[in-house]
C-alpha cells in the first residue's frame, strides 16, 4: 500500500472514532435494546448507522481500510489456488473483491474453458497415461519474476495430485500450457520460480516408483524414490520446455515445500521432507498407521539442492531417462555437491527464505519453534565438511548446529513465513489458529525497535490457518501492508450453507509497527480448499483490455491469418467435410443458416470482429457441448461428427446488447 493512501485512510478513520466515541452514550443505549445489523434495516448518517450496528472503533477502522468507493480499483491482486476446483482466482486487495476464476486444470464454461477444439487441446496436455483428468488439486501459484521480483507476465500453478504444472498468461489471464511429470504422480514443492524465471521447481510429495511403474512396498526403499524437478521456461515463448527440464532424484521420503534461494542464495533450492522414516503404513494388517510411522523420528531433512550445479551436470551428459524425461541420478546428486540434507524439527512443513536469501526459515508442524538457518553458515559447513553423517543413501548431512542461526518459539503449530519490509516476518500457527508477527535478526536487526528473533504479537485467526500471503511477501522486496491468512476450517463464521462450509480468507492489516496487527475483512470464496497465494502490485499487472488483433489466436497468442474476417465468412463442402467461417458481433452471427447432412464431419470457426472493451459474445451449439467465450478479436475453433438428422439453435450466451436474445442461428442436420 502507498504510505500517500495509508496517511489518508488512517486520519479518517480515526475522525470516525472519535465521532463514534462522541456518541458512545447513544450508542450503549441502543445495543442494549438489542439493535444490530441482522434485526434491523438501519439508515440515516454513518454515524446513526455505525451505532445502530453496534460497530466497534476497530470495525469501523476496517471498514474504512478495505472499503473501495463504486468504481475505484484495488492496490494488490491476490492470485490465490483454487483448490481441488483445479483454477486459480484473482482477487482484489484491500477491498477482497473477487475479480476473476481463471480455468486452469478444470474445464470453465463462462471463459469457454475445455468447450473449444483448442482450449481442450491445452486441457488434454494434462492427460495421465492417455486418460483425461478434469479436476486439478491446486496448490502454489507462482508469479515469475525478474530479480526476485514478480514482473507480471506469467503465472504458474501446480496440480498436487497428477504432479501437473500450468502456465497462464497475464496479458490475458489465461491458461496456455499444462505439463504432466513424466516420473512422479503427485507433486507439493511447486510451483516456485526461480529469481529470473529460468525454472519452476516442482517438487515431488509421496514417494513411488519413478514413473510410477509397478513395484512392490516390500520394495520400498530399493525401488521407491523422491523428485525435485526443474522446468525450464521459456519466457519469449510462454512456454515450459519439457526438453530441457530435468529432474533430479532423492531418496523416498516426501519431499513437501520447496522455495528458491534468492540474491546471496541464488541459484540454491530448498525442500523440506517428511518420512526419512520411510513409512510404508499398513493399518489393517496391525502395523502403524503413517500418520505415526511417517512423524516418528524428531528431525526430518531440509534439502539443500545447488541446481544450477544439477543443470550442469545434466547437460554434461549425467542424468539418465525415466519416460523421456532427464533424471540426475541420486548417486550422481550426492557425490558431485548437487544435494546435502540437513536436520531439521519436527514433522516440518514450510520451508521460506528471507528477501535477502540469507537465512531460511523452516517451521516443523510439531515444534513450536521456526528454525532459521543461516545461507552463509551452510556454505562454510559444507566447505570444511561438517557433516554429522551421510543417509542411508550417502547423502551428506550437514550438521544441525553448524547450519542453524536461531530458534524462535511461536506457539502451536507454525506452517509457513513470509516477510514485511521492516525485518518483520509473519508465521501462520495452524494449531493457535493465529498469524505470529515476530522480529528476523541478522542484517535485519536494525529495521525494527524490537529485539532481534522475538515473537512480536499473536492475531487470532478463524480457523486452522495454513499459508499466509503478505503483499510481494515472498520476493527480494516485500511491500508488507496487507496479509491474507488462508483458512482451512471457518466453523461459525457465516450463515450456515449446509456442512460443507465456506472456506475463508481473512485479510490481515499489518502496516503498523509492534503489537498492531488487526483481522479486517472475511472472504468466504464459495470454492475449496485454496492453498497459497501471492500479492502482487496490480500496476505491474499489464493485462490487454482487448486482443491486439481481429482473428486472434489465445493459444498461440498470435493473429490466425485463417480466422474467419468480417465480410469473408463462408461454408465450404468437401465431400463429408464440411469447414465455417463464422463472424460474430452485435447483434448477429454470420451466417445465421447452416445447412449440413448426417454424417459431416464439421469444423467450425467464429471470430468476435469487435473492437469494443468488454464486447464479449459467448457461442454455443446445444446438445454437442461447445460453449466459446469469443472476447473482442478472438478467435475459436469447434468440431464434431453430426450423428444424428436434427434441428439446433446456436446462440449468443452474453448479454451483449438489447438484442443480445436475436443473436441466434439455426443449424439443420439433414438426415
Ligand atoms: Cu452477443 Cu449476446
Amino acid at each position: 500500500m502507498s504510505s500517500t493512501l495509508r496517511r489518508k485512510l488512517v486520519p479518517v478513520a480515526l475522525s470516525i472514532i472519535a465521532l463514534l466515541v462522541a456518541a458512545g452514550a447513544w450508542l450503549i443505549g441502543c445495543r442494549s435494546t438489542g439493535g444490530n445489523a441482522t434485526a434491523t434495516i438501519v439508515s440515516g448518517d454513518a454515524d446513526s448507522v455505525i451505532a445502530a450496528r453496534g460497530l466497534t472503533p476497530a470495525d469501523v477502522y476496517a471498514a474504512v481500510k478495505t472499503y473501495q468507493p463504486s468504481g475505484k480499483k484495488d492496490e494488490y491482486v491476490l492470485f490465490a489456488s483454487g483448490g481441488h476446483s483445479g483454477q486459480v482466482l484473482a482477487v482484489g486487495v484491500p477491498s477482497m473483491r473477487l475479480l476473476k476464476l481463471i480455468g486452469v486444470f478444470t474445464p470453465e464454461p463462462w471463459q469457454g474453458w475445455g468447450f473449444s477444439r483448442d482450449t481442450r487441446r491445452v486441457l488434454d496436455e494434462g492427460d495421465v497415461d492417455g486418460k483425461s483428468i478434469h479436476w486439478g488439486d491446486t496448490h502454489h501459484p507462482a508469479l515469475s519474476e525478474t530479480a526476485g521480483d514478480y514482473d507480471g507476465q506469467f503465472l504458474f500453478i501446480n496440480d498436487k495430485a497428477q504432479a501437473r504444472v500450468a502456465v497462464i498468461d497475464l496479458r490475458d489471464f489465461e491458461t496456455k500450457q499444462l505439463v504432466k511429470n513424466p516420473i512422479a504422480m503427485s507433486d507439493h514443492g511447486g510451483s516456485v520460480a526461480t529469481p529470473n524465471t529460468d525454472y519452476v521447481i516442482e517438487g515431488g510429495q509421496y514417494a513411488g516408483p519413478l514413473g510410477w511403474r509397478y513395484a512392490s512396498l516390500e520394495q520400498y526403499q530399493q525401488q521407491y524414490r523422491g523428485m525435485v524437478t526443474f522446468w525450464k521456461f521459456d519466457r519469449k515463448a510462454g512456454r515450459i520446455v519439457p526438453a530441457e527440464s530435468f529432474s533430479i532424484e532423492v531418496p523416498p521420503y516426501w519431499q513437501d515445500i520447496c522455495d528458491a534461494g534468492k540474491k546471496v542464495s541464488d541459484g540454491w533450492a530448498f525442500c523440506n521432507s517428511i518420512n526419512t522414516e520411510m513409512a510404508t503404513g499398513g493399518i489393517e494388517q496391525g502395523k502403524p498407521p503413517f500418520e505415526a510411522g511417517v512423524s516418528k523420528r524428531d528431525m526430518d531433512y531440509l534439502h539443500v539442492i545447488d541446481w544450477r550445479k544439477a543443470a550442469q551436470l545434466v547437460a554434461a551428459g549425467r542424468a539418465r531417462t525415466v519416460n523421456g524425461f532427464r533424471v540426475l541420478p541420486l548417486d550422481v546428486a550426492a557425490k558431485e555437491g548437487v544435494l546435502w540434507f540437513v536436520p531439521e524439527p519436527k514433522s516440518p512443513h514450510g520451508v521460506d527464505v528471507t528477501p535477502g536469501g540469507d537465512f531460511i526459515v523452516v517451521s516443523g508442524k510439531l515444534d513450536p519453534h521456526v528454525t532459521v538457518y543461516s545461507f552463509a553458515k551452510l556454505q562454510q559447513a559444507i566447505a570444511a565438511h561438517r557433516y554429522s553423517g551421510k543417509d542411508v543413501f550417502g547423502v551428506p548431512v550437514v550438521d544441525f548446529d553448524a547450519a542453524m542461526e536461531k530458534q524462535v518459539e511461536l506457539g502451536l503449530g507454525p506452517l509457513h513465513t513470509q516477510f514485511g519490509p521492516d525485518g518483520y516476518a509473519y508465521t501462520s500457527l495452524f494449531l493457535d489458529s493465529a498469524v505470529a508477527r515476530w522480529t528476523l535478526g541478522g542484517p535485519y536487526a536494525s529495521l525494527h525497535p524490537e529485539a532481534p528473533w522475538t515473537l512480536v504479537q499473536k492475531v487470532p485467526v478463524q480457523y486452522n490457518i495454513g499459508h499466509l500471503s503478505v503483499a510481494e511477501g515472498d520476493t527480494v522486496s516485500p511491500d508488507g501492508g496487507y496479509l491474507v491468512a488462508m483458512n482451512k476450517w471457518s466453523v461459525d463464521r457465516f450463515l450456515t450453507v449446509g456442512p460443507l462450509h465456506p472456506q475463508n480468507f481473512q485479510l490481515v492489516d499489518i502496516s503498523g509497527k509492534g503489537p498492531s496487527m488487526q483481522v479486517l475483512y472475511d472472504m468466504p470464496i464459495g470454492i475449496g480448499e485454496p492453498h497459497y497465494a501471492q500479492m502482487i502490485k496490480a500496476d505491474k499487472l499489464k493485462a490487454w483490455e482487448i486482443y491486439p488483433q481481429i482473428g486472434w489466436d489465445a493459444r498461440t497468442m498470435t493473429a490466425d491469418a485463417t480466422a474467419p474476417q468480417a465480410g469473408k465468412e463462408r461454408f465450404v463442402r468437401n465431400g463429408n467435410q464440411v469447414e465455417i467461417w463464422m463472424t460474430a458481433t452485435r447483434s448477429h452471427f454470420t451466417p445465421e443458416h447452416i445447412q449440413i447432412k448426417k454424417g459431416d464431419h464439421v469444423v467450425w470457426h467464429v471470430t468476435n470482429v469487435e473492437t469494443a472493451k468488454d464486447a464479449t459474445h459467448g457461442f454455443t451449439l446445444p446438445g454437442f457441448d461447445v460453449n466459446l467465450s469469443l472476447e473482442p478479436g478472438e478467435t475459436e475453433t469447434f468440431e464434431f461428427l453430426a450423428e444424428k438428422g436434427g434441428t439446433y439453435t446456436y446462440y449468443c450466451t452474453e448479454f451483449c446488447s438489447a438484442l443480445h436474445l436475436e443473436m441466434v442461428g439455426y443449424m439443420t442436420v439433414q438426415g
